[in-house]
């Protein structure tokens, strides 16, 4: 039988932080780190890793789960994953190995999902897996990702749109070493404060929002140093209003700026995890060896670029 193969990338988002819990705006790009899944319809669905990495194994199961609850005929997957994005680094990888698996369990029972409908089967199967009650950011950003743009959308309408990013840019993720899981961590809780009208994080997200247009204007008008003011004033709100960042977070943005970056702010589910630093192209590797260099011993480095979303090869 014929072998496909799927590919589903990782992502970042820009701006827009913790909005996806309160239907606000984000800016997030797809990138050009992400899984690869080569499959062939089977009896029952049996999937191998080069990492071995059993965990993957309760987000697979899920993924089936919710796309049977969808109707989707029962025809299962044998195959074969591989990697190039780093797990616990912020970049999603967890999504990106649900729309992939989604992806091929879709296509090899002829059940075909819109992008966005696929995302969402993605998103409640994170919650059925782990039990992590995330919004919508990483599986639609997985699936709308277009090469050197930023995806705006808004968590409510799902509306969408590109928005090109400066082609001299690279995006550099800057992990803290600190590691972030949102299970367990104060991601729940945050969702719950924000449900029960917590002042400060309902000031968070409003504020946030508003930042997320703005940015879409400075991209537009290539006003980068306004970017970089934009990004800044996130940060400031994510460690004060917010209470999301960590110290780590706040030195590594400031080692950024120190070091040339355009724009930096901590970026995904906060509480350890990583930033995300605007750099020219030109220069990101040295900037992220000398951001680390001053940082410590524990951080790490993704020099990345924003690319296309999941489908298959
Ligand atoms: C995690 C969640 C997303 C989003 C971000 C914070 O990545 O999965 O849905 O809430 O945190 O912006």
């Amino acid at each position: 039988m014929a072998t496909r193969t799927f590919w589903a990338p990782g992502r970042v988002n820009l701006i827009g932080e913790f909005t996806d819990l309160a239907g606000g705006l984000v800016l997030p790009a797809a990138l050009d780190l992400g899984i690869r899944l080569e499959a062939e319809p089977a009896a029952e669905t049996r999937l191998e890793s080069a990492d071995g990495d059993p965990g993957w194994t309760r987000y697979v199961a899920a993924v089936a789960a919710e796309l049977d609850a969808l109707g989707r005929p029962p025809v299962g997957i044998a195959g074969r994953l591989t990697s190039t994005l780093p797990a616990g680094a912020g970049l999603s990888s967890s999504a990106a190995l649900e729309v992939v698996v989604a992806l091929a369990l879709c296509a090899v029972a002829d059940f075909p999902l819109a992008p966005l409908e696929l995302a969402q089967a993605a998103r409640r199967a994170e919650h059925r897996a782990v039990g992590v009650p995330c919004g919508i950011l990483d599986q639609a950003a997985c699936v709308l990702g277009r090469a050197g743009c930023a995806i705006l959308l808004d968590t409510t309408t799902l509306a969408h749109e590109a928005v090109p990013l400066p082609p001299e840019l690279a995006l550099v993720v800057l992990h803290s070493g600190v590691t972030r899981r949102l299970e367990g961590s104060g991601y729940a809780e945050r969702k719950r404060e924000l449900e029960e009208g917590h002042p400060a994080r309902l000031r968070h997200v409003t504020t946030e929002s508003e930042r997320v247009r703005a940015a879409v204007d400075a991209l537009r008008a290539h006003d980068l140093d306004r970017l970089g003011e934009i990004f800044r004033e996130g940060q400031e709100s994510l460690r004060v209003d917010f209470e999301a960042s960590i110290p780590e977070l706040d030195r590594l943005v400031e080692l950024a700026y120190e070091h040339g970056a355009v724009a930096a702010r901590m970026t995904g589910g906060g509480f350890g995890g990583a930033i995300v630093a605007l750099v020219d192209a030109d220069r990101a590797q040295p900037f992220a060896d000398a951001v680390l260099g001053a940082y410590g011993m524990r951080g790490r480095a993704y020099v990345c670029a924003a690319a296309d979303g999941a489908r298959e090869l």
